[in-house]
């Protein structure tokens, strides 16, 4: 199967006018967040935003990348080609501390996290400290080591005189991801191949693989084509709103779930249940696979085939959840064609996200594999980005994982089921206990009970990135 051409774009994107991490991702193997506060001289503070603009890493260079990539790989050059990325975005507080008092029309951005956290059922004790405090911005620096990531920061500290007494910023918290060792490249802590199904953005991508959908630009990006809100300042064209948030794993117990409730199937082993369990609650399996595609077994070739991984709908399933149960992870936060059932037919597209997501903490340690519980912090630095978080994020976690009853049932049931909740992400209010139904392959009525949340929110913060332009005209500007 080959990838399909998009035709003609409909709209000319500016590519060096938006910041990278939107559109096609800043390069990493490492990626640090750097949370900060704006000091009380602001004009200083535009000053030095100002002359961070060129070093900004925009979408521009995606392409200019890929073709060193190939010289690189040509020319049978040793190592990894060195890879950088540096990026800036700013919470309402922060637009407010610079003088930017425009409604930007997205009342979850407005009012920040914290006071989202009610909606999302998060639990305010589990957050971390720093996100319960204000924070006015993030800077976001990618590479493919820890030294050339630290040398950027260096320069970054440098510009804002950090070390010196009138520093214009202030540092609240600072956190590294990494991509996993060895063969876990690619997976997050639980073992699942991550990052596998993003939207094709038109006007971007120039190819998408089979089964991929391109939505409308204004689905990601504010102001272009397919934005649905209005009235919004012409400075926030071409940004978009990066939802971050620090979400704790519990490995060593989700993976003792899987061993105590392994699917018994006649041929497979405990493990292989275990393994089946663990795929059902995802919908896919750790090499990526789709259990819509491979509901029983796991195929290495087609998870890691990006010509084939994505390339399934729920079309005509929609009443069952034999191959795939209705809260699996993917279902819940993706449900493809599950809507089209409804009455008026709904589509995803305007609720989907891109995500650019990367690991937190260490390995597991052979203690944590001994005791089976968590001893040592590790988790998903999970970031995403929408032209709308009350569409993208927030109504995905909170409308369709958090809400036991999605997806619907299609029209006259043979029987109603209710769903669940999503069981890697799905929390309910007050912490209640949580099931979802599916999980055995052969019943629709079995129930699981989850014991546990296995992913805990340590908090977070909702950014916006803004264009170029914006950085230069509206948030620093006055300041040459
Ligand atoms: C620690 C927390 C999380 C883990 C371990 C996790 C894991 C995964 C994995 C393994 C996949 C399948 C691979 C892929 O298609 O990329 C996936 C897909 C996805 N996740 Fe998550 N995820 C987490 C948090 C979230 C959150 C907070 C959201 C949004 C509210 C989310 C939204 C999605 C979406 C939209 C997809 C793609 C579904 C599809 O298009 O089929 N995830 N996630």
């Amino acid at each position: 199967m080959s990838q399909t051409p998009l035709p003609a774009p409909p709209t000319h994107l500016d590519l060096s006018n938006i910041q990278r991490d939107i559109l096609g991702g800043l390069p990493k193997r490492t990626e640090t967040c750097i949370f900060f506060k704006i000091s009380d001289d602001v004009d200083a503070f535009r000053k030095h935003l100002f002359q961070l603009i060129p070093h900004i890493t925009t979408v521009s260079q995606v392409q200019k990348d890929q073709n060193a990539i190939k010289e690189h790989r040509r020319q049978n050059q040793p190592g990894l080609f060195p890879l950088a990325g540096l990026n800036i975005a700013f919470s309402q507080a922060g637009l407010v501390k610079l003088g930017v008092t425009d409604d930007i029309k997205d009342s979850a951005f407005t009012a920040g996290q914290l006071a989202d956290a009610p909606n999302l059922q998060d639990v305010p004790i589990s957050w971390d400290l720093a996100f319960k405090r204000v924070i006015h911005g993030v800077i976001l620096v990618t590479g493919d080591s820890h030294e050339s990531v630290d040398k950027i920061i260096q320069h970054v500290e440098a510009l804002f005189g950090v070390h010196l007494p009138h520093a214009t910023i202030l540092e609240v918290l600072r956190i590294r991801g990494d991509v996993r060792p060895g063969a876990e490249k690619g997976h997050e802590h639980f073992g699942f191949n991550d990052g596998i199904s993003q939207p094709g953005v038109q006007g971007f991508d120039k190819q998408l693989n089979p089964g991929q959908v391109a939505v409308k630009p204004g689905v990601i990006l504010v102001g272009e084509d397919g934005d649905s809100v209005t009235g919004r300042p012409t400075w926030a064209k071409d940004g978009s709103f990066l939802v971050f948030r620090r979400l704790a794993q519990l490995v060593p117990e989700f993976n003792q779930f899987l061993a105590d409730n392994p699917i018994v199937l006649p041929g497979l082993s405990p493990e292989q249940g275990s393994e089946l369990l663990g795929a059902r609650l995802v919908g896919r399996w750790k090499s990526g696979a789709p259990v819509d595609i491979t509901p029983l077994q796991d195929d290495p070739a087609l998870g890691n085939d990006p010509t084939r991984n994505n390339n399934f709908s729920y079309a005509g399933e929609q009443d069952s959840e034999t191959r795939c149960p209705f809260a699996a992870h993917t279902r819940k936060t993706n449900p493809r064609d599950d809507l089209e059932q409804l009455t008026p037919p709904t589509s995803v597209d305007p609720f989907r996200i891109i995500r650019r997501a990367i690991p937190y903490g260490p390995e597991l340690s052979k203690g944590e594999i001994a005791e089976k519980k968590t001893i040592h912090d590790r988790g998903l630095l999970f970031i995403c980005y929408q032209s709308n978080i009350e569409n993208g994020f927030q109504f995905i976690q909170k409308n369709w994982a958090n809400n036991p009853a999605f997806p619907p049932p299609p029209p006259n049931p043979p029987k109603a089921i209710q769903p669940g909740f999503d069981p890697i992400i799905g929390q309910a209010a007050g912490a209640a206990a949580r099931t979802m139904s599916g999980d055995q392959p052969g019943s629709q009525a079995s129930q699981l009970s989850l014991p546990i949340e296995f992913v805990i929110s340590r908090g977070g913060e909702y950014f916006f990135t803004p264009s170029i332009s914006a950085l230069r005209n509206t948030l620093a500007r006055h300041a040459r």
